[in-house]
């Protein structure tokens, strides 16, 4: 399969295991700052697991770091944060006791770099997802190229109270302020502060201990790391990136707009690798969505986490999928629900109003209408008609329904499983099936048909006169 791995760090169409920098010796480790409360989410669940595309904020820049080559990797958390512990893992999380600002929290992760000491330490913040591999690659080859500190700086439409580089006519870069420090001359300066830097490890605690809570906020910034290193005229520098990348989220409508940003991306990225979109702004992908080529997606389908949709398939209005294959050729809904554990054959048909969950399809297999199929096998070019239900569950346990390769289950049947229709076996519509049904056998498990001559003129008659006398009563 020709296929397409959409991820939030690289909206390229194509997985790769290419590195994003060239080759050098210099280790580097990456350092996430996360302690932060994240008040404004107004959410019991720390800010850096809320999700886009399926994929905590916090996963989606690991991603990234781990495309990088990142020798070791720390994520500063503040107290009460063991789901963030838990998630990350294998990743180590330090505690940073109280918040006491971005260079407090560096400091938190010392016991994890205490070996580091040669090569390039990344500072990235938790909330800001969409940094490019690539964007932390050149910072990383700024730094090696003889820099101290390398700075991610961006000019974004409205710099509202981001901290301010200050640079000089060389564009060496010689002080961040912080808004609430700076003068009206300094609010005057566009080039503003991401948070994102590229430190030299064999001097970053030295700079980072030197650093004082005299200002504004009563803080430890991180950002005077600068004016640090310039007193001891250590050179400092700045890379720019593109405030779409730089994207930081604390609000729910934040985090709404970067799921926005990140959709469309990907949208973007499945029709440039091949895919056809009839309406793009209504098809949702999730992080790990892989998609071959000449796909038919239609319109309003909804692809929830793990799955994979192989070439020529074609996807009609209104689905539904999560955790389930598509092999080449199938054609699914319009108005079809694919949940875990579906694997769907070549060729195979699932219709309108069709749920399919833990349920292998064959090649060329058909349910083409109001079905619900579970726990089962279905062979290849077998038939399910109109309203079949597997019945999987007896209130405890579930279980399996196998269908055999070219069988023919009536419409309105009800196949209660443990239960297996033979190869090439009929059921007729509206069956109960309770028993195992022998390959090639038509199997009728319904009441009889009595027809009574002249009998519904009869009753007609009866029920009618009965309605009038009950009238004059
Ligand atoms: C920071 C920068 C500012 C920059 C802006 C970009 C500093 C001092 N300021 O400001 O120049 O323009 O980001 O968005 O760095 N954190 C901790 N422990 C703490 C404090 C913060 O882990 O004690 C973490 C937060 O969880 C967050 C990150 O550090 O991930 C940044 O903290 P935040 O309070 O958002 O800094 P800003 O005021 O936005
Ligand atoms: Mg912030």
């Amino acid at each position: 399969m020709a296929g397409i791995l959409l991820t939030l760090c690289r909206f390229v169409s194509r997985p790769t295991a290419t590195l994003v920098r060239p080759m050098s010796d210099q280790p580097i480790a990456a350092v996430i700052l996360a302690a932060g409360k994240g008040t404004r989410m107004k959410s019991a669940r720390p800010k850096v697991l809320h999700e886009i595309a399926g994929k905590p904020l916090i996963g989606h820049l690991l991603a990234a770091i781990e495309q990088l080559g990142a020798a070791q990797c720390a994520i500063v958390v503040g107290p009460n944060m063991d789901s963030i512990t838990q998630a990350v893992s294998p990743v180590p999380t330090v505690l940073q006791k109280d918040q006491l600002g971005t260079a407090d929290a560096l400091k938190a992760a010392r016991s994890v770099l205490s070996d580091f000491t040669k090569g390039t330490v990344l500072v990235v913040f938790g909330d800001t997802p969409f940094i490019a591999p690539n964007t932390l690659a050149a910072m990383v080859a700024e730094r090696e190229a003889g820099a101290t500190v390398v700075v991610l700086g961006f000019e974004p439409d409205d710099p509202a109270a981001y901290g301010r580089l200050v640079t000089d006519q060389t564009g060496a870069l010689q002080a961040i302020v912080e808004f609430s420090d700076a003068d009206d001359q300094v609010r005057k300066v566009g080039l503003c502060n991401s948070g994102v830097m590229a430190i030299d490890a064999s001097c970053l605690f030295d700079l980072v201990d030197q650093i004082t809570n005299d200002n504004a906020k009563g803080e430890y910034y991180l950002t005077d790391i600068v004016t640090t290193a310039r007193r001891q005229d250590l050179s400092c520098r700045v890379i720019l990136a593109q405030e779409a990348e730089l994207l930081g989220i604390n609000l729910r409508s934040e985090l709404a707009a970067a799921e926005a940003a990140w959709q469309n991306r990907a949208r973007q990225a499945a029709m440039e690798s091949g895919v056809t979109l009839q309406d793009p702004q209504t098809v949702y992908f999730s992080w790990d969505t892989v998609l071959g080529q000449d796909i038919t997606i239609g319109q309003n389908v909804v692809f929830g986490p793990k799955v994979a949709v192989q070439d020529d398939v074609t996807i009609k209005a209104f689905s539904h999928m999560e955790g389930c294959v598509i092999r080449r050729g199938a054609v699914i809904g319009p108005y079809a629900r694919l949940r875990p554990g579906a694997d769907i054959g070549e060729d195979a048909r699932i219709g309108n109003f069709v749920e399919v969950k833990n349920a292998t399809f064959g090649a060329g297999a058909k349910a083409n209408h109001l079905s619900y199929v579970g726990d089962a096998t279905v062979g290849d070019r077998a038939n399910i008609g109109a309203g079949t239900i597997t019945c999987t569950y007896d209130g405890y346990l579930k279980h399996q329904t196998v269908i055999g390769v070219e069988a023919f289950i009536g419409s309105n049947s009800a196949l209660v499983a443990p239960v297996t229709i033979g190869e090439r076996a009929t059921v007729g519509a509206g069956s109960t099936i309770t028993r195992n049904v022998p390959a090639d056998a038509l199997s009728l498990a319904r009441g009889d048909q009595r027809d009574l001559p002249g009998m519904a003129a009869k009753l007609r008659s009866r029920l009618k006169a009965r309605k009038e006398a009950m009238k004059k009563s």
